[in-house]
């Protein structure tokens, strides 16, 4: 045989060297759950290991996570449902609790990236991304709701806003809005290709915001669709976005792929709660070994296109990449 491909796998160091892919701490986003006023962190039991924390908790695993190499985080808000309605109207209420923590994280740490979600979900009474009239989910009425919650979030200091809603449109209007108010250094990472997907399960139960009657499916895209992703990845350039988002990311391997092809703007991939959940699961049961199939999964994803990852394995990730390249 002239070609034996095993000559390339033959010691550690030769593997190494011939590492296609590489996924570094510093490629993930970390998600955290941000509730307000001062209570100890309560855990989410369908997302063993992630907690709803206070501002200070949520400080404390900045600053953890930081020393880790991981420094951009997402933070989701957990709203009592007494600041819920039908309009959102607290997401951009000088009141709300979460502009006012992303105001003081930016000033503690100066150097890390925040992410902002620009939806309806956790503030409205109905628990859907966009405004609902007579039980339906209207999107021109929907857009300048999500353009004062990104404005409203720019002002507090935000670094990118993440419209997760799916509603027609909403990236060009945020971004006119945002650049109306001066705001043209806030990127815009658009959640793109964002399916109506049953592993949000979790998530939904950490923000209580499941929708109150129906589904998402008129905004969320069906998972049958792949062409249509290329659709909505072009809207989004030609709107104006920096980075374009898949989500899920495990069982949409293939649009994360298609989409890394035909851009040049950075993919994003969200590593969504169900997913997670279930490798937790897995290897609470013993039946799969947790420090040697989380970094497989992270790196199938990286491997399939994604730039950056969104992911609640992002800490556990970068502790174990610290004791393996230590
Ligand atoms: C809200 C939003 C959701 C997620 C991120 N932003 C839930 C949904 O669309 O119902 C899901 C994230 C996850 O499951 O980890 N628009």
């Amino acid at each position: 045989m002239l070609e034996r491909p095993r000559r390339n796998r033959k010691s550690p160091v030769i593997r190494k060297m011939l590492e296609e892919t590489v996924l570094l701490p510093s490629h993930l986003i970390y998600p955290l759950f941000l509730v307000d006023g001062k209570a100890k962190a309560s855990p989410i039991k369908s997302l063993p290991g992630v907690y709803r924390l206070n501002l200070d908790d949520v400080s404390k695993e900045i600053e953890i996570c930081v020393k880790l190499g991981v420094s951009t985080f997402v933070i989701f808000p957990v709203i009592a449902e007494e600041h819920k309605n039908k309009k959102a109207t607290y997401s951009y209420s000088s009141k709300n609790f979460y502009l006012t923590a992303i105001k003081l994280l930016k000033k503690r740490f100066p150097q890390i990236v925040l992410m902002s979600d620009v939806a309806m979900d956790p503030y409205s009474s109905d628990g859907h991304d966009g405004l609902v009239i007579n039980g339906e989910i209207v999107n021109d009425e929907t857009l300048p709701i999500l353009a004062k919650m990104a404005v409203a979030q720019a002002k507090a200091g935000i670094d990118i806003v993440g419209p997760s809603d799916m509603m027609d449109g909403r990236v060009g209007y945020i971004r006119k809005e945002l650049d109306k108010n001066n705001f043209t250094d806030v990127s815009i990472m658009s959640y793109t290709a964002k399916y109506a997907s049953a592993f949000y399960g979790p998530f939904r139960d950490a923000l209580d915001s499941a929708p109150k009657s129906g589904d998402k499916k008129t905004y969320q895209m069906n998972p049958s669709n792949k062409i249509e992703a290329l659709r909505e990845a072009a809207l989004d350039e030609q709107e104006g976005a920096d980075i374009l988002m898949v989500k899920p990311a495990l069982c949409y391997l293939d649009v994360i792929h298609l989409l890394k092809e035909n851009s040049t703007l950075p993919i994003a991939a969200y590593n969504v709660s169900g997913e997670y959940a279930m490798i937790k699961a897995a290897c609470a049961n013993g039946w799969l070994n947790y420090e040697q199939v989380m970094p497989e999964t992270l790196l199938s994803i990286k491997r399939a296109g994604a730039d950056v990852i969104l992911t609640y394995f992002a800490k556990d990730f970068a502790t174990l990449f610290k004791k393996i390249n230590s």
